[in-house]
């Protein structure tokens, strides 16, 4: 690993890069575009809360000054969710139509896909009360196996723990063998898992997200 490697509270600064590295990385690791390519509206749905809401629980990896990766996390999932719905959501669809996302076939195939996912019962959520944190992971390609996926699990454990915060879940993609040995590594537990229905060529294939919570008494 290199000597300058840090894990660091998130600063306003790093807003551009982090978004970039989410829509660069959120396949497992990789580009969205085999779904979406409005990286923007990809971006808002999975950043603007955590850089403009609670970033006080946004955390980065930092590399010769660089900034490689980060663990957006939330204290408080209900929140979150009021958030999204009743305002991210809204400016994200209307800034993706701006943009021209009506003219896009993939757009109408995200979207049934959302619906079919609906319809088949995946909404990954587990019991709030007892895992009201939650989290997401991301570094970029080139930078991992380093143990600065670890540091910065421990750095918003610490930040759980001292808030008395009872535990911490996430979601991620079934097929993603490496994010999911790497968090049961961290100590996290399978909870459960859901269907997700995701568009590929000219149909869909349909998957799993799993849902993993980790608390201080496991
Ligand atoms: C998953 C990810 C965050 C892990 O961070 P990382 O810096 O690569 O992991 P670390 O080097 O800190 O590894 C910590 C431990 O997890 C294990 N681990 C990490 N990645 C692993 C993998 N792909 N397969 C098996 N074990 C793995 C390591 O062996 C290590 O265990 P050890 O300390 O006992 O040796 C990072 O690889 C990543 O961003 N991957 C792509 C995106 C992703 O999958 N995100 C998470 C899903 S939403």
């Amino acid at each position: 690993m290199s000597q300058d490697a840090i894990v660091r509270k998130y600063r306003s600064e790093d807003r551009e890069v982090v978004r970039e590295i989410s829509w660069n990385t959120a396949d497992k690791g990789r580009t969205v575009d085999l779904y979406f390519h409005d990286h923007e509206a990809v971006a808002d749905f999975l950043m603007r809360y955590y850089t403009d809401w609670e970033p006080q629980s946004l955390w980065v990896a930092e590399c010769d000054g660089i900034v490689v990766g980060y663990l957006t996390g939330c204290l408080d999932t209900h929140r979150c969710d009021r958030v999204i719905a009743r305002k991210i959501v809204p400016a994200a669809v209307l800034g993706a139509i701006r943009r021209g996302a009506l003219w896009r076939a993939e757009t109408y195939r995200l979207l049934a896909a959302f619906i079919k996912t609906a319809w088949a019962g995946g909404r990954p959520r587990p019991d709030l009360n007892k895992y009201p944190a939650h989290l997401h992971i991301n570094l970029r390609q080139g930078f991992r196996g380093w143990g600065l996926g670890r540091q910065l699990i421990e750095h918003f454990r610490r930040q759980v723990l001292e808030q008395s915060i009872r535990g911490i879940h996430l979601v991620a993609w079934g097929e993603n063998e490496g994010g999911r040995r790497f968090f049961e590594t961290m100590g996290f537990r399978l909870l459960g898992e859901q269907p997700l229905i995701l568009p590929e060529g000219r149909g869909y294939k349909r998957t799993l997200t799993v849902i993993y919570g980790w608390t201080k008494e496991d």
